[in-house]
């Protein structure tokens, strides 16, 4: 559904030199410096596929969106999404996808939603019976019927958020880009918004491509991660695997020694399971690949008593950070 070859965009942003001699220098010569916000990537995700677009801030991901949605064209490589070659603008391909900014606004924000909403019914000449039945059921999935006739600038963030995602979709893309689209939502909205995702791109097998800076987003919707640093994809395959990605899977152990264990755990005790460390609290965190977990437990659980012991996941924020850290 989209193939990407070698895409790459490359900005030039003009360096002003401070003070008066500075401006005039410029008139005549304007040095610039180029940064590549996007290079050279590649990537094929098949019709249906919910894919996680993850990256630290400024990493390129909504650069590519934006490339994808023929917002901005590549400087080189080529992006192919349902055949369609988005730099061409066809009005054929805008029927196709849509592009979600949690970032930007695209309603009409002193119009109540409704209205926006038959301005694009308008725009997209989709027939009144599609409509209404589009309409009707997004409006049900994510409970914001009595909202539709208020003013878009009075909403909430999250009662807004809704209403852009149902602008998004009323055309029924089958290809959708989202970027951010839980942004500053509060935990409830989010979860509203993730299931509305999860539920639509299972009942239309629509294609999607989610960038999140939230991991229970990513976690939850998407099998499947492309990660990129720096405008290269460093890492493109299943999320359970992304979390192997820095050597053997470790777990996170977390114990509290028993007042009556004074001085039983001294502090070297722990050096011996290599990344550990010890809190003002008194608790001990040691960081064991997976394999060794339940020796390293039973070892601490027979060293003296315990008030409280936990083995987790080491959160995948981590795991992304240290992935992040191990490129240059
Ligand atoms: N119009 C532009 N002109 C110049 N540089 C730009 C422009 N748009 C983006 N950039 C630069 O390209 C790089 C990638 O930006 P981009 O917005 O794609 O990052 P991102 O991965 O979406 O980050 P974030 O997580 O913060 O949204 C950044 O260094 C940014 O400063
Ligand atoms: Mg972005």
């Amino acid at each position: 559904m989209i193939e990407v070859a070698q895409l790459t965009r490359v900005f030039r942003t003009y360096k002003k030199v401070p003070g008066f001699w500075g401006g005039v220098k410029g008139l005549f010569h304007r040095e610039f410096v180029e940064t590549a916000a996007a290079k050279d990537i590649s990537f094929s995700i098949g019709e249906g596929e919910f894919v996680g677009f993850l990256g630290p801030n400024g990493a390129g991901k909504t650069t590519t969106l934006k490339m994808l949605a023929g917002l901005i064209y590549p400087t080189s490589g080529k992006a192919t999404v349902a055949g369609f070659d988005p730099t061409k603008r066809e009005n054929a391909y805008r029927r196709l996808f849509a592009l979600v900014l949690g970032q930007k606004n695209q309603l009409w924000w002193d119009l109540p939603a409704i209205e926006s909403f038959n301005l694009l019914r308008a725009i997209y000449a989709i027939p009144e019976a599609q409509f209404k039945a589009t309409l009707d059921e997004l409006v049900d999935l994510l409970g914001v019927r009595e909202k539709l006739n208020v003013m878009v600038r009075e909403l909430s963030l999250g009662e807004r958020m809704k209403m852009e995602l149902i602008a998004a979709l009323l055309h029924r893309p089958r290809v959708l880009f989202l970027d951010e689209p839980t942004i500053g939502l509060d935990v409830v909205s989010q979860r509203a918004v993730r299931q509305f995702l999860r539920d639509y791109n299972r009942r239309h097998r629509v294609t999607i491509l989610l960038t999140s800076h939230y991991m229970a987003d990513i976690k939850e919707l998407c099998e499947r991660v492309i990660v990129i640093h720096k405008g290269r994809k460093i890492y493109d395959g299943a999320l359970g695997r992304l979390e192997n990605a820095g050597g053997a899977k470790k777990k996170i152990i977390t114990f509290l020694p028993a007042a009556s264990a004074n001085g039983v755990f001294p502090e070297t005790w722990q050096s011996r399971f290599g990344e550990t460390k010890r809190a003002e609290d008194g608790k001990f965190t040691l960081r064991v690949p997976g394999e060794n977990v339940v020796a390293v437990s039973q070892e601490i659980l027979s060293t003296g008593p315990v008030a409280d012991i936990t083995i987790e996941d080491v959160p995948l924020e981590d795991v992304i950070a240290e992935l992040f850290s191990t490129q240059s």
